[in-house]
């Protein structure tokens, strides 16, 4: 039976370039963390742009948790939004604003909580992601690492059930990279969170991947569980992306392995994060 909380039929996206993404058609199940793979300008973030309502597609569908939200009314819409958390590729922190204010916002924005409330839970939003203590810093003044988690934490900050997360290890060191991809399965493991995350990091990959998506030349090239994308021998640019430098025979570390982890709650998730 399908457990799709993510559907996506017959999605295109038209620029002034052209058709850059063509009748797409797939589903996400609940609790499922899916990579989107595929070269630099191949789509990734204008799919993920699609699917959370920033814009709106040329023709298509995308319902979340069975509605649309390309079609529903604007309070339909805002339902589905407050549903997900968005880890943009740029990070998007506001730069004139501490760590603690930046997750506070989305409670500002959402919710009628008190502002005393509101402080605790970010409070606790960072301490999740291994940044207690750093509450009072600038963006500008904390690394790349701590970045992308403070980042991780604002999206979490309403506890979505979704989260979209774009290239959150780009630029990491492999350690903060590693800390990043436990701290994803330890959501997902802890609240069921389902996830699409676009990503080029194999070791990222083969961690946290239950299901690969190809966005190759407009279309889904493949989907599937990550052994059967990446067996696809038919399909130069998979051979070619999965066998960089030593990693051809790297057998994957299935993500439900991470299932067995018995930590369960937010405290536990900043486990084995160091502050880079
Ligand atoms: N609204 C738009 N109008 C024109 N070009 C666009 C628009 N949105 C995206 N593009 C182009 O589409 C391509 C895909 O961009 P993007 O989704 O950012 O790729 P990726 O995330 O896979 O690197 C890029 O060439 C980008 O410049
Ligand atoms: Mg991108």
């Amino acid at each position: 039976m399908s457990n799709a909380i993510i559907q996506v039929s017959g999605l295109e996206v038209h620029t002034s370039e052209g058709v850059l993404l063509d009748s797409l058609d797939f589903t996400v199940d609940q609790g499922e963390i899916v990579v989107v793979l595929g070269a630099s300008g191949c789509g990734k973030t204008t799919l993920l742009r699609h699917i959370i309502g920033l814009s709106p597609p040329s023709a298509g569908e995308v319902l979340i948790g069975g509605q649309s939200i390309v079609h529903g009314d604007n309070d339909v819409r805002e339902t589905i939004m407050r549903s997900f958390g968005v880890l943009y590729q740029s990070g998007a922190l506001f730069g004139s604003m501490t760590l603690l204010e930046n997750v506070c916002l989305p409670f500002e924005e959402h919710t009628d909580l008190p502002s005393r409330l509101i402080d605790q839970l970010a409070r606790t939003r960072l301490a999740s992601v291994g940044l207690a203590g750093f509450e009072d810093y600038l963006p500008a003044n904390i690394s790349g690492g701590m970045k992308k988690r403070a980042g991780l934490a604002r999206a979490l900050a309403l506890e979505p059930p979704i989260l979209f997360l774009d290239e959150p290890s780009a630029g990491l060191d492999p350690i903060s990279s590693a800390a990043l991809d436990k701290l994803i399965l330890r959501l997902r493991d802890a609240y069921g969170t389902t996830m699409m995350v676009v990503t080029h990091e194999l070791d990222s990959i083969f961690t946290i991947a239950d299901r690969a998506l190809i966005l190759q030349d407009k279309h889904i090239a493949a989907y599937g569980p990550l052994n059967e994308v990446m067996g696809r021998s038919d399909n130069e640019w998979i051979q070619e992306f999965f066998s960089r430098s030593g990693t051809s025979l790297r057998a994957p570390i299935p993500a439900a392995a991470s299932a067995q982890s018995t930590e369960s709650t937010t405290s536990d998730l900043h486990e084995g994060i160091h502050n880079d």
